[in-house]
């Protein structure tokens, strides 16, 4: 039986749950020292010195690395080259919370206890600590989206249009700074040997890594080795190479000993970037009937100094290509401040940007008086309106309607205020969700070994989705093996190359590979069973053979591949690549799509709010396994929950200080705010994008849950909010 698709257990979740998966923290290397991050204690200014005696002079302190002493990085380095401040190679404080020094000592409480001990003397400075104050000061971006298109779009007249429109919206919607905190904090071990590097570190693109760290310290990329088999989740904030990585890297170099460092907690909230805030106006206009005449989306992002580089989050991106409306312009602008550089968070852009843009279309269809999913339908479109091109596929009309009838939609009554339960106001409120198909060139490895099981091999990483899952049972139906006889081995660069684990990329990436691969592998196999005199099958050709079980199948016998190996005295090796994915997007626009209905339960005597029951359809091509996709599709909704009622950064203005850098004040959705979540996978298999069928199903889910949730807060309420969290002082 096919194993695609089945909803079979993680094959390494016995590992996870009897704590044998090992991360990176937990490689136990002979005769490691500890090292503990420094951060600077003002939000702008410069360090114009250190006092260490102190410090140097407790037990078992190995070495102190500062800007004043710490090696010289080349100035290549991978995505992150441009980050040299936090990387100990200037005397600059950019932000609060800024690596200013290294400690290396002979236990982790030492370390941490002579980090504790270093004093640093600054010249102050007034910090940046809100884009709000300084909007007038935004700037292009230099490299929006890496260069490979414009920040700013524009079809037709959106501002001509817009003064025609019967309906009209003008809002203002803002997002707040939020991190990723994702289980495990980031923590890397480094240890040179001679002129190689090894790290076992917590990221989410070894090869990435393998790349920077290199380019940084000098070295060719093949003396360096990246290994990580296991993540405790990343949404984004293990993408880069942060600095805490390369300052390993450098600590082991110093002090000539294997290191380790890990992050602490309230460490990440300034370490490995975060989802900036956002300010976005929109100006929609549509005709009596609801037909959409005019959409500008102009966003402002917060960014750090641009001397660390340059993250814009990109919330235009649905906007330009959802609906079908003939005048639509899109900016991105940035606002500098004294923060750390931001980076992509689950469903970057997409998941900031869709909340304004789904509460603009609510408040349309209000305006207009329209069932909200009816006006979504009326500007259905039916070819990307963006890209000029035809979808891949797209069944988000299914998702609409499957989404809808699970949630009982047709009873809702439209007027705000007009659905309760006994005092209880309820509000049910949806939104539409998509999310871009991305796919790189991945490479992969198959061995079948003498006893007829199968060892895949990929550089890619699986950051708690189900990577090692899902490409075993590809491999497996690949190879007519069960899964059981399969043993997909990742997180080493040695390993044939992959892409970054992020865009929800990595099945339409590393997929296609895997398969490849094994396909190589069962051709080779089949002209090895031809070639066996002892079965007979020289004049058989390849299409009447067949491998089911760990043999080949023939006319008239079947022939077990152990045996054929064995007889041959030999393992059979086939390496491919899908070199040339990415080359359907020149044909086709390719998107995932979902629509997300929620109820919400508001007690006006209490203001307390509550998310009561959730239904999520989605379309994400081709399902791998049914029980890790739901997973995902569960994860991202909470995280969109997170994102509409609790989570926000909130930092000091005088001093740009992080003040809830930790998982006790930094909200985040527990069991008791997650109502019963139902979800549905239509039916899809998107074969023109890739030979799987499958889209990204990652970031796709929490896409649309914030907008949803204002919606029917609007619905249950009457208030519309329009600044992210939801709180009980905006309803109160
Ligand atoms: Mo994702 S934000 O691309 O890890």
């Amino acid at each position: 039986m096919a194993s695609i698709g089945q909803p079979i257990d993680r094959v390494d979740g016995h590992l996870k749950v009897t704590g044998r998966a090992k991360y990176a923290a937990e490689f136990a290397l002979p005769d490691v020292a500890h090292a503990m991050l420094v951060q600077s204690t003002i939000g702008a200014g410069e360090i114009i010195g250190f006092d260490l005696d102190e410090a140097k002079a407790m037990p078992g302190v190995l070495a102190i690395i500062t800007p004043e002493n710490a090696p010289k990085l080349a100035t290549k380095g991978g995505a992150q080259q441009t980050v040299r401040a936090p990387l100990l190679q200037d005397m600059r404080v950019f932000y609060n919370g800024q690596h200013v020094a290294v400690v290396v000592a002979d236990g982790l409480d030492r370390a941490a206890a002579a980090a504790a001990a270093v004093r640093v003397r600054y010249r102050h400075e007034e910090p940046v600590t809100s884009m709000d104050a300084v909007l007038d000061q935004a700037y292009v971006p230099k490299n929006f989206r890496n260069g490979e298109r414009p920040a700013d779009t524009k079809r037709g007249d959106p501002d001509s249009a817009f003064a025609t429109g019967a309906v009209k919206l003008e809002a203002t919607y803002t997002t707040p700074i939020e991190h990723h905190n994702p289980m495990e904090p980031h923590a890397t071990i480094a240890r040179w040997d001679g002129d190689r590097l090894t790290v076992w570190t917590a990221i989410q693109g070894i090869s990435g890594a393998q790349q920077s760290l290199a380019g940084l310290f000098g070295i060719d990329p093949g003396n360096v080795r990246v290994i990580c088999p296991y993540l405790g989740g990343g949404f984004g904030c293990k993408g880069n190479t942060w600095p805490p990585a390369v300052l390993a890297a450098m600590a082991a170099r110093v002090v000539g000993r294997p290191v380790k460092l890990a992050v602490t907690r309230a460490q990440m909230f300034t370490s490995n970037g975060y989802r900036p805030r956002t300010i976005q106006k929109m100006r929609f206009a549509a005709d009596a009937q609801g037909t959409l005449l005019a959409m500008r989306h102009d966003g402002y992002s917060q960014m750090s100094q641009p001397a660390l580089g340059e993250f814009a989050e990109p919330v235009g991106l649905a906007t330009e290509m959802l609906y079908a409306c003939p005048n639509v312009a899109v900016t991105h602008r940035l606002i500098a401040t004294n923060a750390s550089l931001p980076t992509y968070m689950r469903a970057p852009g997409l998941a900031s940007g869709n909340f304004a843009l789904e509460s603009a279309m609510d408040e349309l269809a209000v305006a207009l008086k329209m069932d909200p999913v009816e006006f979504r339908l009326r500007n259905y479109a039916e070819q990307d309106p963006h890209e000029n091109k035809p979808y891949a596929s797209k069944a988000l009309r299914e998702c609409y309607r499957q989404g809808a009838e699970m949630f009982g939609w047709s009873q809702r009554s439209p007027e705000p205020r007009s659905m309760r339960d006994g005092n209880v106001l309820i509000g049910w409120g949806m939104a539409t969700s998509t999310y871009p198909t991305h796919r790189l060139p991945a490479s992969a490895h198959v061995r079948i070994g003498a006893n007829g099981t199968a060892l895949v091999q990929v550089g890619t990483q699986d950051i708690g989705t189900g990577t090692y899952t899902v490409m075993s049972q590809i491999a497996a139906d690949a190879l007519g093996l069960p899964v059981e006889r399969v043993q997909f081995e990742l997180g080493d660069s040695s390993f044939p190359h992959a892409p970054v684990s992020g865009g929800s990329m990595t099945v339409a990436s590393v997929g296609p590979a895997v398969l490849a691969a094994c396909q190589a592998t069962r051709d080779k196999l089949f002209d090895l069973a031809r070639s066996d005199p002892r079965l007979g099958w020289q004049n058989t050709t390849a299409d009447a053979l067949r491998l089911r079980d760990g043999a080949v199948i023939g006319p008239d016998a079947r022939a077990p591949v152990a045996e054929l190996l064995a007889h041959k005295g030999m393992q059979f090796v086939a390496a491919d690549s899908n070199a040339k994915a990415g080359e359907e997007h020149e044909r086709y626009a390719m998107h995932a799509f979902g629509a997300q209905f929620v109820e919400v339960r508001f007690d006006p005597d209490l203001g307390a709010l509550r998310v009561s029951r959730f239904v999520g359809a989605f379309d994400a091509g081709r399902v791998m396994n049914a029980k890790t996709a739901r997973s995902q599709l569960i994860g991202g909704i909470v995280y969109g929950l997170g994102m509409a009622l609790l989570e926000a950064t909130h930092v000091d203005a005088e001093t740009g200080r992080i003040v809830n850098a930790n998982v006790a004040e930094y909200l985040m959705p527990v069991n008791a705010d997650v109502p019963e979540i139902q979800t549905i996978l239509v039916p899809n298999d998107e074969r023109n994008s890739n030979p799987l069928g499958a889209k990204g199903i990652g970031e796709l889910p929490m896409v649309g849950v914030a907008a949803a949730v204002a919606n029917a807060v609007f619905h249950a309420t009457g208030v519309r909010v329009r600044d992210l969290p939801i709180r009980i002082e905006h309803l109160v």
